[in-house]
């Protein structure tokens, strides 16, 4: 038996050295740590059980069948992150730079397969050179393979990736599927096509940085979600976004224990700029509201005129949607629309209720807008709030205007609050736009046509730049004291809990994509 032991022993020792010692120096020499320290930091101490330890690849093309790593340079298996089971997979860059091989990819699908059977959720930690060139097309079939299981799997267990290195080619489509996608600056890229072939087809120098950086990813395509420094920040990011969300589509996030105090936040009364016409930063009002220091922003620098981010309300997870006045007025664009719709409807699988704060002059006009299909990308997040079932609240703070009223949460397309702030304006567009339309032949007529502009202005702001026709519809269910706001979707999200809703029994719907 001790001899049996010691080969065993030697075995593990050898499997834990990946590509060995020499390439776990390269990779720490570029500031990334290896994949079974990056699964060390994710996972509770002592929760890792690993599978598939001893798989080799089966290739025997290019003297491959002398080349074999204990473990085929992924490790995979299952853990805990604050007691949750979670299932892992992290691509070791140290063996073949961490390309993907038959058996690569089966150990991927395992690990893929019993997540699904037990409801918890997937982590892929991606630092690889993508399909083995050595195995051809069984890499990719090993690559579709996971392809199709990150699709079964949406919206039933959270997906979440972690681009650590590189990741490129039809490689990029797995976490692409995935729910979030992290990236580590400067050491991580993702492209379909990298700078080489960038230039040959279209002449363009590029860096991969600038190509498919972290930075280009969450600024300019918006495919990365978060970004970090460096791998241990980006491990805790994804501890963090975990915690909002519950194990599986059938459970709720879990609740932290909270005791209601007074409430009140009077910080929200003065927040509003005088003018109607200045900006104020949403994401104020966002962390006056919601549980001190829980906002946990997604996307924070793409699309900046919509700011979304999980938060708790009285210790229970939630996933906020706002406007933000600060950037382009708080306008719905093409990529902010993308971006809410993508986030509502994440918050929806997943049983997240949804915390609206309204603050829109409107849709974004212009041929970029027009030729971009703002039709399109603007009735996905109509249709993402359409179908979302979950509890839904909505906050006027000040402007509603036109389709983007609609569009936001409103009460007729099934939010089941909807509070406004007295200084809300509800209308089909601003005081000025609205009069120089109505009234323009009395203006032309008139004397003095400026001073008969801002008293049709006047007129207008009075009738129709207020929440209380609205209120008086019902469409606003109460207006309320700013300082109040929190008290109430306290209360609200409290007696929505275990809010139901029935639709028509179909396939599946066909959002405009
Ligand atoms: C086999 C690979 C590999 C790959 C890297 N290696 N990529 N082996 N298949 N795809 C090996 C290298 O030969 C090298 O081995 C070791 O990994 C480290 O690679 P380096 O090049 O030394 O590292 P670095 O300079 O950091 O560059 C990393 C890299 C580069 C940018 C990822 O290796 C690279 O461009 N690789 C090829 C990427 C690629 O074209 N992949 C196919 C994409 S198409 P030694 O023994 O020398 O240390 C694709 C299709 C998927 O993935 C389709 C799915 C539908």
């Amino acid at each position: 038996m001790k001899d049996k032991l010691q080969k065993l022993n030697d075995r593990i020792k050898e499997a834990k050295l990946g590509g060995g010692q020499k390439r776990i120096d390269a990779q720490h020499n570029k500031g990334k740590l290896t994949a079974r320290e990056r699964i060390h930091f994710l996972l509770d101490p002592d929760s890792f059980e690993e599978i598939g330890m001893f798989v080799t690849h089966r290739s025997h093309d290019f003297g491959m069948e002398n080349q074999k790593f204990l473990g085929d340079g992924v490790v995979t298996g299952y853990g805990t992150i604050q007691g949750r089971l979670v299932y892992v997979f992290s691509q070791d860059f140290t063996v073949f730079g961490g390309s993907l091989s038959e058996t690569y990819a089966e150990k991927i699908v395992k690990i893929m397969d019993l997540a699904m059977e037990n409801g918890a959720p997937v982590i892929g930690l991606n630092d690889s050179g993508g399909a083995r060139i050595q195995e051809g097309v069984v890499s990719l079939g090993g690559y579709a393979d996971i392809f199709y299981r990150n699709t079964v799997a949406s919206g039933y267990i959270p997906q979440i990736s972690a681009v650590m290195g590189p990741c490129a080619g039809g490689a990029v489509y797995s976490p692409a599927i995935t729910d979030f996608i992290l990236m580590v600056e400067q050491t991580s890229f993702m492209f379909v096509t990298g700078p080489n072939v960038v230039k040959t087809v279209t002449n363009e120098d590029v860096s991969s940085e600038d190509l498919g950086g972290a930075m280009a990813h969450a600024t300019k395509s918006g495919v990365t979600h978060l970004t970090a420094p460096n791998d241990l920040v980006a491990i805790e990011q994804i501890k963090q976004l975990l915690s909002f969300m519950p194990q599986n589509c059938n459970e709720k996030a879990p609740d932290i224990a909270y005791e209601m105090k007074e409430e009140y936040r009077p910080k929200l009364l003065d927040i509003l700029p005088p003018n109607p016409n200045q900006p104020y930063d949403m994401k104020a009002v966002i962390a006056e509201v919601v549980d001190e220091g829980s906002f946990f922003e997604i996307h924070k620098d793409f699309a900046e005129n919509i700011v979304v981010g999980f938060a708790r309300l009285a210790g229970k997870s939630i996933g906020v949607v706002g406007n933000q006045p600060m950037s382009l007025a708080g306008v719905l664009d093409v990529n902010s629309s993308k971006k809410g719709a993508r986030f509502v409807r994440f918050c929806d699988s997943f049983n997240i209720p949804l915390l609206v704060f309204e603050d829109v002059p409107g849709f974004l006009p212009g041929t970029d807008q027009e030729w971009n299909a703002i039709i399109a990308n603007g009735a996905k997040l109509l249709y993402a709030f359409s179908e979302a079932t979950v509890p839904r609240v909505t906050v006027i703070t000040r402007k509603a205007y036109g389709g983007a009223y609609d569009v936001m949460n409103s009460k007729h397309i099934g939010a089941d609050f909807n509070y406004a702030w007295p200084t809300a304006e509800i209308a089909v567009m601003g005081a000025r736009g609205a009069s120089e339309i109505i009234f323009r032949k009395e203006i032309k007529a008139a004397e003095d046509p400026v001073a008969k502009l801002v008293e049709k202005e006047a007129e207008y702001a009075e009738k129709f730049a207020h929440p209380y026709r609205a209120a008086a519809r019902g469409f606003i269910d109460e207006v309320i004291r700013p300082d109040e706001t929190r008290r109430k979707l306290i209360k609200a999200f409290s007696v929505l809990e275990n809010k139901k809703v029935i639709r028509p029994k179909k396939k599946h719907g066909n959002i405009p994509l």
